[in-house]
């Protein structure tokens, strides 16, 4: 009955899947039997487990806004999630930068070797203004699946900061990568040793591209970076970058993704109905590509692909639409 249901109200529905791996742009069940609610979401391994954040949404076209927080889910496997529960709440303090009816998305969170906490970084509007105050919001915790504790939203270095994303090197050091200057480019800021600060060290790619979304991995001597054009809930075509070095020079390359999703008849000139979120690695050579199918009607009905990535011999990255994803078979 629940998934009828929340099939039925969801302007974006799909088939839905007869199970074994999870289907893409299907719902996807916890522990609980609800669907997962992680949107914009990244992942981050911590032991032996998998930790997935996202943003809590709720039922109906306000259902975007933040008012619950950033929910957590564990995974050994990548396929079956337990709900960890909520690891960063909004609060009802007026005025506060995380006051219910904020919006908080795309969180992501990185763990600091040096000083062992787990940071979370995520795009932050303040309440009742729209997408205008464009803010990064940076909250901290002890433990993995937290609580996380509301340090500070800002503008980095006084730059407008939308939709972000936040990536750890080889060499342990972090960079925040923002959509900015009214989306037109990408900044890239290193972060200080501790992951709390924007440090003097920034760049910009992608200048006048206006790419969101963005979803970054290292792979054979190569930055990758794929990202979304700027039409809010609306898919439009995917692209993808390269570059030596973190803080460039970003090189376009062409839009990564193949094939359609037969389930709507979308396929790359769409993003098969979806937007990047996140560059999994899985293990050295499998790494997944996180995408969401927004439903901004319903926002809690909102779904998930995760599409494998393939790198080619020339230094480029394909992400090749499959219908069912077990990561357990990625690269097998
Ligand atoms: C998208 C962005 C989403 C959300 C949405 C609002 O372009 O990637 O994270 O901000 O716009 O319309």
């Amino acid at each position: 009955m629940k998934r009828l249901f929340a099939l039925a109200i969801c302007g974006c529905a799909v088939a839905e899947a007869a199970f074994g791996g999870n289907m893409n742009c299907g719902l996807w069940f916890d522990d609980k039997g609800h669907h997962i609610n992680a949107h914009g979401g990244g992942i981050l391994k911590d032991g032996d487990e998998w930790y997935w954040f996202g943003e809590h949404k709720i039922y109906g076209d306000f259902g975007n806004r933040a008012y619950v927080g950033v929910h957590c889910y564990s995974s050994k496997n990548l396929v079956d999630w337990t709900d960890c529960g909520i690891a960063l709440s909004v609060t009802n303090e007026v005025g506060h930068d995380i006051e219910s009816g904020c919006i908080i998305e795309r969180p992501k969170v990185i763990h600091n070797a040096k000083t062992g906490k787990y940071v979370m970084y995520f795009h932050l509007e303040l309440k009742g203004k729209g997408y205008k105050t464009a803010r990064v919001g940076i909250a901290v915790a002890d433990k993995v699946t937290g609580p996380y504790r509301f340090l500070k939203s800002l503008q980095p270095n006084g730059y407008e900061s939308r939709d972000q994303t936040v990536f750890v090197d080889n060499d342990g050091a972090a960079y925040h990568f923002f959509s900015s200057n009214h989306n037109q480019t990408m900044r890239i800021i290193r972060l200080s040793d501790d992951y709390l600060l924007h440090t003097k060290t920034e760049a910009i790619m992608a200048d006048g591209d206006k790419t969101e979304a963005p979803a970054i991995c290292f792979k054979d001597g190569w930055y990758f970076l794929i990202g979304s054009g700027c039409t809010g809930w609306m898919s439009n075509p995917a692209r993808s970058y390269r570059a030596r070095s973190i803080m460039g020079p970003w090189e376009r390359l062409e839009n990564p993704c193949v094939r359609v999703n037969p389930a709507n008849g979308l396929g790359p000139e769409r993003t098969w109905g979806c937007q990047s979120t996140f560059i999994l690695k899985v293990a050295d050579d499998d790494y997944i590509a996180m995408f969401d199918m927004w439903c901004p009607k319903n926002a809690v009905d909102g779904r998930y692909a995760w599409v494998p990535v393939t790198f080619t011999k020339g230094g480029k990255i394909k992400v090749i639409w499959k219908d069912v994803v077990d990561p357990r078979a990625v690269g097998n």
